[in-house]
């Protein structure tokens, strides 16, 4: 890894832990006026915007001329250095208290994803990578799981709002029909961490933002997981399906998809 990669790597791991902690001290002091409703069921809090605000803030300090595309604020320009931010995946999770929700940061340079973190603050639990570097969790290498045997996987499907509840139902029942079991969690990010922590063997959702993926899918390739491949500047833009796994199980996953 070079010295820049090894310094944005470090930079985004302890953004992510400062994001993540100034998150759970929101929640601990929310008010009344903490959440708003965007439009049905889509939810934004004061969290989410004061820790968009904050990852910006380090990553400009420090990189000034790289670009910045975040959920929250979207981006001013898209350059070939470009850090793509959630700054909390899973707000409904995190504002009920649950703790399924994370914040996203990936790195990206020449339309390829160098680096990416995930942290979840209420399991503790710090998940990075880069480019041939391998995956961590908590600073030990992490690995997805090898469980090749259907009647023994578990998927994590993902419920998209651009798709409708039948398309939904159709991917639980290609799960179901292929013997494996299910689960939805709420946050693209706390389900790509558990494919590359190995607590489930794939993930799928019809569709997701770049800010929601960006990060978990080099994280799942690096933990010797796969992912389904993409154009970089139409996911920036438009996102798209994605499809993870232990690898072991990738093409029986990859047919449950409905799109
Ligand atoms: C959402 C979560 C959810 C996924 C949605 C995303 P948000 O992100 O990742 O699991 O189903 O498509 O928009 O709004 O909580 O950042
Ligand atoms: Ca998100
Ligand atoms: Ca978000």
């Amino acid at each position: 890894m070079s010295d820049i990669i090894a310094k944005k790597l470090d930079l985004a791991r302890s953004i992510a832990v400062e994001a993540g902690n100034l998150a759970v001290k929101m929640r601990n002091e929310k008010d009344s006026t903490f959440a708003q409703r965007k439009s049905h069921q889509d939810f934004v809090t004061a969290a989410d915007l004061a820790v968009e605000q904050l990852i910006r803030d380090r990553i400009t300090d420090q990189f000034p001329e790289d670009s910045i595309l975040g959920e929250e604020q979207g981006a001013s320009e898209i350059s070939d250095s470009i850090w793509v931010v959630d700054p909390i995946d899973g707000t409904t999770n995190y504002m009920h208290g649950l703790t399924e929700w994370a914040v996203s940061i990936a790195y990206c340079h020449a339309d390829k994803v160098v680096c990416g973190v995930i942290y979840a603050p209420d399991i503790s639990s710090l998940i990075s990578a880069s480019t041939g570097g391998g995956a961590t969790l908590n600073d030990k290498p992490v690995h997805v799981s090898n469980c090749s045997t259907l009647e023994n996987a578990l998927v994590l499907l993902g419920r998209s709002a651009r798709h409708g509840a039948k398309d939904y139902l159709q991917n639980i029942q290609n799960v179901l029909d292929k013997g494996m079991e299910y689960r939805r969690n709420g946050s693209a990010a706390y389900s790509l961490l558990s494919v590359a922590a190995g607590r489930a063997e794939g993930y799928y959702e019809a569709h997701l933002n770049s800010w929601d993926a960006l990060a978990g899918l080099l994280i799942v390739s690096e933990a010797g997981g796969m992912t389904n491949t993409y154009c970089f500047k139409d996911f920036l833009s438009e996102g798209g399906c994605i499809i993870a796994s232990n690898s072991r199980l990738h093409d029986i996953i990859k047919k449950i998809s409905i799109v």
